[in-house]
């Protein structure tokens, strides 16, 4: 098993026991206001984002498929609709303000009779080994500490044939796209973040994470290490997001 280096909370490092905390508090002071920021920052682009990468799973309902990790954000009914009257979806974050703002969305649109909603870690998820059909996680891997422990853990709760989804920011590959992608990220997100949700520091966050996600390859390749098969990916608004895709076999 590989050491895992040093974490790091945006451009800085930071302690293991730190790093949990510090996006715990982020995400507990964005939680109220988060659907709206994520609509005004991409201009509404990350629902599309979102609708592609649960349109692609070949979840088939009578195989009950299941997922987790959603939070507010629009994959939840997305699930809902996939796994249909019969399948479960757990919805889970480890932040409880997060999953109370997605679990009263649901509630508001009547959706809440195939869903679970739970606070777990996703380095170390409270399941039996071979629980799923379908895992996603989305825009969550950045944050998680330790990103292969949580690899390893989605990959233990997948079913044998089970497919993992991973949406996250990832590196624009799109040629002249980084400078104008890099001049909106730290000049206008902690803007709108201050003026809308009065927190320009978890929205500079947001633009330090992204760049400190491991890009398109570096994912793929983490993707294999965890024992995930047939891992590829699929690059969103020129490589602004990476839609990374892999079984348990
Ligand atoms: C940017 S939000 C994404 C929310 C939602 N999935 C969406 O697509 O809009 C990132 C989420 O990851 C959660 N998170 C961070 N570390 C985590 C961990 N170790 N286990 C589970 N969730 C975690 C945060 O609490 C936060 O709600």
């Amino acid at each position: 098993m590989s050491i895992p280096t040093a974490p790091i909370f945006g451009f800085e490092k930071v302690a293991w026991a730190d790093k949990a905390l510090r996006v715990r508090s982020v995400f507990a002071s964005v939680a109220g206001k988060y659907d709206v920021m994520n609509d005004l920052m991409s201009l509404g682009v990350h629902r599309l984002w979102k609708r592609f990468a649960l349109s692609s799973p070949a979840s088939n309902p009578a195989n009950r498929p299941w997922t987790w990790q959603a939070a507010p954000g629009d994959c939840r009914w997305a699930c809902c609709g996939q796994v249909g009257k019969t399948g479960r979806v757990v919805l889970s974050d480890i932040n409880a303000n997060m999953l109370q703002v997605g679990r009263d969305r649901l509630l508001d649109l009547g959706l809440t009779g195939n869903i679970e909603c739970l606070v777990a870690d996703a380095e170390k998820l409270p399941f039996h080994d071979h629980s799923f059909d379908c895992v996603t996680i989305a825009f969550g891997l950045r944050n998680v500490t330790d990103k292969d422990a949580a690899l390893r853990s989605m990959y233990r709760v997948l079913k044998p044939g089970g497919q993992l989804l991973v949406l996250e920011f990832s590196t624009p590959v799109a040629p002249g796209l980084k400078p104008l992608y890099d001049a909106y990220s730290f000049n206008v997100l902690p803007w709108l973040g201050q003026v809308i949700a009065n927190d320009a520091a978890s929205y500079r966050y947001l633009a330090e994470s992204i760049r400190m996600h491991p890009n398109q390859e570096t994912l793929l390749g983490m993707l294999q290490a965890a024992g995930f098969a047939q891992v590829r990916y699929h690059n969103l608004s020129g490589g602004i997001v990476a839609l990374h895709r892999g079984y348990k076999i």
